[in-house]
């Protein structure tokens, strides 16, 4: 099992990092089918993959959903939008389902972040945006009622080399065994 382990698995997941500027080169179908598949990979409770994305690359249609979305900053050639699908968290008779609805949002992250390492891994990079009129991009997308945008995603070519941010030491957020309220400060 093991041997099977690759290193650069692991650079990819340390180094990704968000990118906000891209270049104007448009994405590879290949690149977007690999993203895509990466995407749907991600696990998502009961297997119930209560989401939807819609895939923005119409360079029109981008400049439009920027407009609603002030957390996109450079312009790029592809923004995903990444939905709950509401139809899929309701309780069926005899289903114990009842969760779905609270864990969804859950899922789109965990799919959205497949989707920004696959980026990465790919050469391309990508932002999660939460900063973003909802309920105007719904609109504008033509998305029914039980499909809510939680996050929007523009992906690009990087316009500079990424650099990752910093983050906290790890001995600040991991407590071992119990809480540590010495060392886990806030
Ligand atoms: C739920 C969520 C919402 C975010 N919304 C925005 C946003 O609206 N605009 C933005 O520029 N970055 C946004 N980010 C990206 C964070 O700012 C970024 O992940 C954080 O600063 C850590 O940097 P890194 O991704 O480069 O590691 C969001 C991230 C998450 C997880």
């Amino acid at each position: 099992m093991l041997q099977r382990i690759q290193p650069e698995t692991l650079d990819v997941i340390r180094t990704r990092t968000s990118v906000r500027d891209y270049a104007t080169t448009p994405i590879d179908d290949t690149l977007f089918e690999q993203m895509i598949t990466s995407l749907l990979a991600a696990p998502t409770a009961s297997n119930a993959q209560a989401w939807q994305f819609v895939a923005v690359r119409n360079p029109g249609r981008v400049e439009i959903v920027r407009a609603f979305s002030p957390g996109i900053i450079g312009i790029p050639p592809l923004i995903m939008v990444a939905c709950i699908d509401h139809r899929r968290t309701k309780r069926a008779p005899g289903e114990a389902s009842e969760k779905l609805a609270d864990t969804a949002k859950l899922c789109v992250a965990m799919a959205v972040e497949n989707l920004l390492l696959a980026a990465h891994a790919l050469g391309l990079g990508g932002c999660p945006v939460g900063s973003f009129r909802g309920p105007v991009v719904q609109k504008l997308l033509n998305l029914p009622a039980e499909i809510e945008p939680v996050l929007v995603v523009p992906i690009g070519h990087p316009a500079q080399t990424p650099v990752p941010s910093k983050r906290r030491e790890s001995s600040e957020v991991i407590n071992f065994e119990d809480w540590r309220p010495d060392t886990a400060t806030a």
